[in-house]
C-alpha cells in the first residue's frame, strides 16, 4: 500500500442515505468539486426515505456523479492520491453501493482506499471551512453537535498530533433525531418533505411563545455492554446526562392538533400542496392560519431551546473551548441565530457549516479522510458497510 503524500487529491464518495455525492478535495481543505444528486423528489412521494429505492437510485447515479465531480475538478483518475468512502452509519443497501464502487475504483486504479464515518464527515465539513477562515481557527477541545435526520449526537472532539482526531460521545438521542422530529411534525401538519426547511420558513410567521412544550429529563444511561461490571447489577452512570429525546414533542404536536380541531384544514392543505408541482414553503404560507403558524413557531422554538440547553451544559461540563454545529438541521435559521447569541454571551467561539455543506455531501468525506491519509490509516480489503457505525 502507498504511504500518504502526493498532491493530496482525494475523491470522496458518500451514499449513506438519500444523496449520491462525489467531491474532489485537495489537501483536506481545497474543494475542487462537490457534486450532490439528491433523491428528495423521489422520496417526497412517500414522506420519507424508502431504503430499497435509495439503493437503486445510488446505483443509477454513482457513475455520472463521480464523472461530474472529476470533470468539474478538472482532474483525471490518475491524478488522485486516494479514494475515500462513507463506511457508516446509514442505510445498509445505500452504503453498499458507494463502498462497492469505491473499492472497485481503488483496486482498478491501484490507489489506497480510506473509510470515513459519516458523522466524522459532518464535523470535518465545519473544521475544513473554519480553517479556510483566518478568524475562525477553532480552539480544542471542541464540543460538536451533529444534528441531522438520522442523528443528534454530542461529541467532545480533540486532536492528538500522533494519532489524529479523537471523539468522545457525551450525548445522543434516545429515540428520534431532531431532524426526524422536524420531518414528522411537518408531515403531521400536511407540509412537504423534508420538513426542516418548511418549518424553518413558516416559523418566522408565528408566535414562538404561543404553545409551551416541555422536554422530559432523560435518565442517566446505564453502562453499555462493554463496560458492565459483572459482579455488580447494572446501575445508571453517575453525573448529568446530555442525551436528547424528540419523540415526545412530536406526540405533543399530534395531541395539540387533534384537540384543537385542526385535522380537516391539514387534510385540505395536504391535498392542495400535493397538486402543486415543486411546492415550497412559500406556497404553504397562505394555506396556514395563525394557529398553525404559532404551533410551528413554538415547536421550532422548543426544539432549538432543547438543543441549546444540552449543548452548552455539556460544553461547561467538559470545559470545551469552542462549539461546532453540523448536519442538516444546522441549516436552520433560528438555530444559527440563537446558538450564535448564546455562544457570544458565554464568550465561546462557534462555527457552522455553509448551507451547501450542512446537508450530506462528499466534500466532508474527503476532508475527514485527509488526516487518515496522512497517517496512512487505509481501509482493509474486507471493508464492509456498517449501518450502526459509532463514533467515539
Ligand atoms: O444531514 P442530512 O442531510 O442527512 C442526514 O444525515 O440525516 O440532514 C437531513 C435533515 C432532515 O431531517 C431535514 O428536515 C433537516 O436535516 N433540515 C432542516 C433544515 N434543513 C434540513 N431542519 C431544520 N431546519 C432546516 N432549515
Ligand atoms: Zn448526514
Amino acid at each position: 500500500m502507498r504511504s500518504g503524500g502526493g498532491s493530496g487529491l482525494i475523491l470522496g464518495i458518500e451514499s449513506s442515505c438519500d444523496e449520491t455525492a462525489a467531491a474532489v478535495v485537495r489537501g483536506g481543505g481545497e474543494v475542487l468539486s462537490n457534486v450532490v444528486a439528491s433523491q428528495i423528489a423521489l422520496h417526497a412521494n412517500y414522506g420519507g426515505v424508502v431504503p430499497e429505492l435509495a439503493s437503486r437510485e445510488h446505483l443509477r447515479n454513482i457513475v455520472p456523479v463521480v464523472h461530474a465531480a472529476m470533470t468539474q475538478a478538472a482532474v483525471t483518475f490518475a491524478d488522485l492520491d486516494a479514494i475515500a468512502v462513507t463506511e457508516g452509519p446509514g442505510l445498509a443497501g445505500a452504503l453498499l453501493v458507494g463502498i462497492t464502487y469505491a473499492k472497485a475504483l481503488a483496486l482498478g486504479l491501484g490507489k489506497p482506499l480510506l473509510a470515513v464515518n459519516h458523522l466524522e464527515g459532518h464535523i470535518h465539513a465545519v473544521l475544513m471551512e473554519a480553517r479556510q477562515r483566518e478568524d475562525a481557527r477553532m480552539p480544542l477541545p471542541l464540543l460538536a453537535l451533529v444534528v441531522s435526520g438520522g442523528h443528534t449526537h454530542l461529541y467532545l472532539a480533540d486532536e492528538d498530533p500522533a494519532t489524529g482526531w479523537r471523539y468522545r460521545n457525551v450525548g445522543r438521542t434516545v429515540d428520534d433525531a431532531a431532524g426526524e422530529a422536524f420531518d414528522k411534525v411537518a408531515k403531521l401538519l400536511g407540509l412537504g418533505y423534508p420538513g426542516g426547511p418548511w418549518i424553518d420558513a413558516l416559523a418566522a410567521h408565528g408566535n414562538p411563545r404561543a404553545v409551551e412544550f416541555h422536554f422530559a429529563q432523560i435518565k442517566p444511561r446505564a453502562p453499555g455492554p462493554g463496560i458492565v461490571n459483572k459482579k455488580a447489577p447494572a446501575t445508571p452512570t453517575e453525573g448529568p446526562t446530555f442525551d436528547f429525546s424528540f419523540s415526545g414533542i412530536k406526540t405533543a404536536v399530534l395531541r395539540y392538533l387533534q384537540t384543537h380541531g385542526m385535522s380537516s384544514a391539514i387534510e385540505e392543505r395536504r391535498k392542495v400542496l400535493a397538486e402543486m408541482p415543486n411546492a415550497k414553503a412559500a406556497d404553504a404560507l397562505p394555506l396556514c392560519d395563525a394557529q398553525t403558524l404559532d404551533l410551528i413557531a413554538s415547536f421550532q422554538f422548543a426544539v432549538v431551546g432543547n438543543l441549546i440547553r444540552q449543548t452548552f451544559s455539556a460544553a461547561g461540563e467538559f470545559a470545551a473551548r469552542g462549539i461546532l454545529i453540523s448536519g442538516g438541521v444546522a441549516a436552520n435559521s433560528e438555530l444559527r441565530r440563537r446558538f450564535s447569541e448564546e455562544a457570544a454571551r458565554r464568550n465561546l467561539p462557534i462555527a457552522f457549516p455553509s448551507l451547501a455543506l450542512s446537508t450530506d455531501n462528499a466534500a466532508m468525506i474527503a476532508a475527514a479522510a485527509w488526516p487518515k491519509f496522512l497517517a496512512c490509516q487505509f481501509a482493509p480489503e474486507d471493508l464492509v458497510a456498517t449501518p450502526q457505525l459509532k463514533l467515539g
